[in-house]
């Protein structure tokens, strides 16, 4: 595997084999856990060469907090990757991806404003504008996301609908702890007693039904539980434990759409 830094050397070593290969590109933030490693063994599987690429967006985090607690490894998130046989990790610094005088945004207005656009103004903007830029920068046949982010895929859905982008998406099913917690990086920041109390928020998404789900998490600070009209239709939750924000939804399987 060989890590790249600059969006020239990523043209460079994409070129030679474009046009004989399926490229496919795992757009991820590191802190890798078992939901990006299903992400890249997906894409490895269906595609000749894969591209992962490791960049913590500082335009999509909110509070200043949030971003300077976002857990760094990439030593050895780069070893997990050449794990699962990623070809290429494209980790570009912060000002490769936004040079000085950086001010073009893609926003996708309606799906990017309801439920976590909400709570999180800004927040889609900068996902749609990196994952645009990323794929731009690698052009992929197919991107690889989590169903765990359901409206981050809704979202890039949209976009590459709207702007023509000629990009195949597959989506990946939540991992999760045996508990039935959606892993996320920010598990790691619960302590004990409040990574037990979060397992609570997959069992009430479980009963599929928003006022059941919103009465068993009647103790939780809840910024919203709702049916999200996504494809397909999910039931999706955010609350906070101990201050740490956890997002998780479930399909709702032959649910209108
Ligand atoms: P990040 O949170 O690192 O997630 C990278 C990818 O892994 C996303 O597609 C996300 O949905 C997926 N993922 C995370 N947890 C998962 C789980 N438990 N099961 C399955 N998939 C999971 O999402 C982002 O980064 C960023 O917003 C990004 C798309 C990279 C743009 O900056």
């Amino acid at each position: 595997m060989r890590t790249l830094r600059t969006i020239r050397e990523v043209r460079a070593a994409l070129e030679p084999v474009r046009s004989a290969s399926r490229i496919a590109l795992v757009p991820t933030m590191g802190a890798f856990h078992d939901g990006h490693l299903a992400l890249l063994r997906a894409a490895r599987a269906e595609s000749d060469v894969v591209v992962a690429s490791l960049f913590v967006n500082p335009a999509q985090f909110g509070e200043a907090a949030d971003l300077s607690r976002y857990p760094r490894d990439e030593a050895r998130d780069a070893g997990l990757a050449a794990e699962e046989g990623v070809d290429f990790l494209f980790a570009p610094a912060v000002e490769e991806m936004y040079p000085e005088g950086f001010q073009t945004w893609i926003e996708v207005t309606e799906v990017g404003s309801i439920l976590e656009g909400r709570f999180r103004p800004g927040h889609f903007r900068a996902v749609a504008t990196v994952c645009c830029k990323l794929f731009n920068i690698v052009r992929p046949d197919v991107a690889y996301f989590g169903q765990k982010d359901a409206q981050q895929v809704e979202v890039v859905r949209r976009m590459i609908r709207d702007l023509d982008l000629d990009v195949d998406l597959r989506i990946v099913p939540t991992a999760r702890d045996a508990d039935g917690l959606a892993l996320s990086s920010r598990n790691a920041l619960l302590s004990p007693e409040d990574r037990e109390r979060a397992a609570e928020l997959p069992r009430a998404l479980a009963t599929r039904d928003p006022g059941e789900a919103r009465r068993l998490l009647n103790g939780f600070d809840v910024d919203y539980v709702e049916v999200a009209p996504f494809e397909p239709p999910v039931l999706a939750a955010a609350i906070r434990v101990g201050g740490i924000r956890l997002i998780d939804n479930v399909v709702l399987k032959g649910a209108d759409s």
